[in-house]
């Protein structure tokens, strides 16, 4: 599901023309589907129910950190995965649950160790030694236990395009699976760490299965060999990853140019049976999903500012650009492209979508069939999961409005900045 489809040849995010939205909030603008994220929750809550188990589904903020999307999974009993204090604070600020929340992350300060601890968040996913020898010493100050997971880098191929692959030995995260038993049994040794779990996160748009398998059964294997050595787990915290089908728009419109092939992801129900499968019930599981609760639930809408061609190539200029959405130039990710309003008769032409930031790395989409004119709405599809969270305001611009759609009924749930809100704070140096 992706909550966009056309009615009437305009596409709609629910029951909402986008065509609408556009009119009464400008572009660019991301446009979230409420209905989307509740059904993504759902299988995930299905699957959990259907094994028979429990499991804490800790929503990965940074996917899409908006304080309504978070009101939105907290109020269906979502967990939170955090990486920052600042993430921490949006969590509460949101009424999601410290005690549901797990605090991830390669370089945690001890201001935001000691927040964390200050809120009781359920665990703490250490990631080194000297993060572990920090952690002991700041619940040393504040009397507490800290509750801990090792997350442990099993050097297994997602798969993935390599800045979001994580658990390569060559990446920066996690401590390595041969040195975990010796930081455990450290930890057991600490007056103030508790080690509860144990963690893996192997990367990002994982499009298979058969990695997390590898790392399921890899973590296994350390819990029972801790287990021998008197260190016995509560439990087993898989990570995110699972991928989406970023091409999907044949499903919405089968004659449309725009079409891209449908990739065969595994579906949250797969996911989620395969690790309830492999966990043995003994252990409480921990998913930390972002992308594949949020990331087809969100659309960024733009318009066609100009059209122009420069030795052959043509261009259509739209009003997003990478500081919006940095996913296309950071990844070469695809996000399927689509018409607003489809033109029925027009030929669809080659073009490559780009936005007004000084880069050449400044495209939405290479390489596209479409039919479009000056002035005309494009959809950039795919967009609700590390969208708005990784857009800046490089060539000051403005940030864009978020809206989250409910039936017929769109909510401002972040308003556009305005090029004075940029500008605060900053001050010419005295004489
Ligand atoms: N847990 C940890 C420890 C993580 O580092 C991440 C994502 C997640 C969970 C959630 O992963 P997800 O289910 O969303 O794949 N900006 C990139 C993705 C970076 C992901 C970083 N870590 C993108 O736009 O593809």
């Amino acid at each position: 599901m992706t909550g966009f489809s056309y009615r009437d040849g305009v596409l709609c995010a629910e029951q909402a023309p986008l065509t609408e939205l556009a009119r009464d909030y400008g572009t660019p603008a991301y446009i979230y589907s409420r209905a989307t994220i509740e059904a993504a929750w759902r299988a995930y809550a299905d699957a959990i129910a259907g094994a028979g188990r429990q499991a804490l589904v800790c929503y990965a903020v940074k996917a899409n950190s908006n304080l309504a999307v978070l009101n939105l999974l907290a109020r269906l009993g979502a967990g939170f995965d955090i990486v920052s204090g600042g993430e921490l604070e949006r969590v509460v600020a949101a009424g999601g649950a410290p005690d549901k929340t797990v605090f991830s992350g390669v370089g945690k300060r001890v201001d935001e160790l000691r927040r964390a601890l200050e809120f009781g968040v359920h665990c703490i996913n250490v990631e080194s030694e000297a993060e572990l020898l920090r952690l002991d010493r700041v619940a040393g100050e504040l009397g507490v236990k800290a509750p801990v997971s090792v997350r442990v880098n099993p050097d297994i191929n997602p798969d993935t395009h390599p800045y979001i692959a994580t658990g390569l030995k060559q990446n920066k995260f996690g401590v390595a699976y041969e040195l975990a038993p010796g930081i455990y049994k450290q930890a057991a040794g600490l007056p103030n760490i508790r080690p509860v779990g144990l963690d893996c996160h192997i990367g990002s748009q994982l499009g298979a299965l058969a990695p997390y398998a590898e790392a399921v059964e890899k973590l296994l294997v350390l819990s029972e060999r801790l287990e021998q050595d008197g260190i016995a787990l509560e439990h087993i915290d898989v990570g995110g990853g699972l991928g989406i089908d970023y091409r999907h728009a044949a499903t919405l419109e089968p004659d449309c140019a725009a079409a891209s092939e449908p990739a065969d992801i595994p579906d949250i129900a797969a996911f989620v049976g395969l690790i309830l499968e492999l966990v043995p019930a003994t252990y409480n599981v921990i998913l930390e999903p972002g992308r594949s609760l949020v990331g087809n639930a969100g659309a960024l809408l733009t318009t066609v500012e100009y059209l122009k061609t420069n030795n052959e190539q043509r261009f259509v200029v739209v009003d997003a650009a990478m500081n919006d959405l940095l996913r296309p130039a950071l990844y070469q990710a695809w996000h399927d492209i689509m018409p607003v309003a489809a033109r029925a008769n027009a030929r669809p032409q080659r073009c490559d979508v780009v936005g007004p930031v000084c880069e050449s790395g400044d495209f939405l989409g290479l390489r596209r069939q479409l039919a479009v004119e000056q002035g005309d709405l494009l959809a950039v599809l795919g967009a609700g999961a590390y969208g708005f969270s990784m857009s800046s305001n490089y060539n000051s611009r403005p940030r864009a409005v978020e809206i989250m759609v409910d039936g017929e009924q769109a909510h401002v749930i972040r308003p556009r900045e305005s090029v004075a809100q940029l500008m605060v704070g900053e001050a010419p140096v005295a004489e």
